[in-house]
């Protein structure tokens, strides 16, 4: 597997148009491989078309003041599964892979349009209810993805804009979050779904304050591309269990890897 290519300096020349990418997709995986539809989750028809580069896609003082990666190590009496394929603290990232690359959850169950892990989609339930409640609206655009249908969502957007800016956006088949059944996009139905414009909206602001309540955790933050291997998302949330999410969110380390203690 290739290894992080970004770099801090000299990548925000381009900026503008990759983190208006998404390696995500409107469509959730079937969890049955034979229904999966690789058209359905294509960067073509059924994602927002890219924005025209704004100012808000530029470095600025926001990015300045990314938290450190000096992060507060994790409790040494925690000692999280990072590597079973059905653990909710399993970690997938650009170098580690599930094993088996082809794992498919066994417990998966519709919510809002896409599949979730049964435990995951239940804490989304009561998060989207609890925004509800304060009278913001969430939607899903993606939860699980079977490898199948990220072979096709990775391809696409190969085809559409070469393999290094599809590396930045979306995790080819077997190293993709939404195959674990534990990944979430939402969106609002607007116009800034899947965009970078996404993050000034209630819906995000909401979530990204209060995800971790609900076991939730926001996977690819601001300035932590070199850490995550992907532009800023601020639409996927990474299901890893209540108390974890919690504890992640205390530690103020900026990322799981960080907080893990796995290289970047
Ligand atoms: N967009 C994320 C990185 C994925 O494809 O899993
Ligand atoms: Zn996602």
């Amino acid at each position: 597997m290739m290894g992080l290519t970004i770099r801090k300096a000299g990548i925000y020349p381009l900026v503008g148009t990759l983190v208006l990418l998404c390696g995500c997709s409107t469509h959730s995986g079937s969890p049955t491989p034979a229904k999966t539809s690789s058209v359905a989750n294509t960067p073509s028809a059924s994602t927002p078309a890219k924005e025209t580069p704004t100012a808000e896609a530029t470095p600025t003082a926001e990015a300045e003041a990314a938290p450190s990666k000096a992060a507060p190590s994790p409790s040494t009496s925690r000692s999280p599964d990072l590597t079973s394929p059905d653990s909710l603290t399993a970690l997938v990232n650009k170098t580690h892979p599930l094993s088996p690359e082809t794992y498919a959850p066994v417990d998966l169950v519709p919510f809002g349009g896409v599949y979730l892990r049964q435990e995951a989609a239940q804490a989304a339930e009561e998060m989207f209810a609890a925004a509800s409640a304060e009278g913001i609206g969430i939607t899903t655009l993606s939860g699980y993805r079977s490898y199948e249908t990220q072979v096709g969502t990775y391809n696409s957007w190969v085809a559409t804009y070469g393999q290094e800016q599809a590396d930045v956006a979306s995790a080819r088949p077997g190293y993709s979050e939404h195959q674990t059944g534990l990944a979430l996009d939402i969106g609002t139905g607007g116009a800034c779904d899947l965009q970078v414009c996404f993050k000034d909206t209630d819906a995000a602001r909401w979530a990204a304050a209060h995800a971790h309540e609900y076991g939730f955790v926001l996977r690819y933050p601001w300035w932590q591309h070199e850490t995550t291997g992907y532009w800023y998302e601020s639409w996927h949330f990474r299901y890893v269990g209540r108390e974890e999410a919690a504890v992640f969110h205390r530690s103020g380390a900026p990322t799981l890897e960080d907080f893990w203690g796995v290289a970047p």
